[in-house]
């Protein structure tokens, strides 16, 4: 089951979403609220982290690179989300982070989606 990619896209599809909230709920001054889903999203990192790493062991064979940059790309797309709601609180700037999650979210979706194993894989 954990071999098909659906339980990895519903754990970064929820932590984008989980994302987006925290950003709303600090633009609206509710701190209390976004600590709430900061700290869920961090068990979502870990749940995306669990099941990418799941998919890179049962898949990653031979082509070591392809999977090797997919992991590194995944794990950068974590750590530029979690820097943006950092900065945010601490009242820093947190422009450069959100276009390092931009930029580094757009090549991992690409990856993900150019790689073997699509969307349809029952396994
Ligand atoms: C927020 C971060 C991430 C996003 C947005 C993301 C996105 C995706 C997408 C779109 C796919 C393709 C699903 C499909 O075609 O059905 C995928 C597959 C995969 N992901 Fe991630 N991923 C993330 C993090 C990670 C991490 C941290 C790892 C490693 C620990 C990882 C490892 C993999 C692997 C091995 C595959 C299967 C590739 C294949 O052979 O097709 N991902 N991911």
């Amino acid at each position: 089951m954990f071999t098909s990619t659906h339980p990895h896209i519903l754990t970064w599809v929820v932590a984008l979403i989980l994302f987006v909230v925290a950003l709303a709920l600090f633009k609206n001054g509710m701190a209390k609220q976004m600590k709430i889903v900061h700290m869920t999203l961090r068990l979502f990192y870990i749940l995306i982290i669990i099941t990418g790493g799941i998919l890179f062991f049962h898949f990653a064979g031979n082509d070591h690179m392809m999977y090797g940059i997919k992991f590194v790309s995944g794990i950068a797309v974590i750590g530029f989300a979690e820097m943006v709601l950092v900065k945010l609180k601490k009242g820093k700037p947190a422009k450069g982070m959100a276009i390092g999650l931009v930029i580094s979210l757009l090549v991992t979706l690409y990856l993900g989606f150019s790689m073997p194993v699509g969307f349809d894989f029952l396994g």
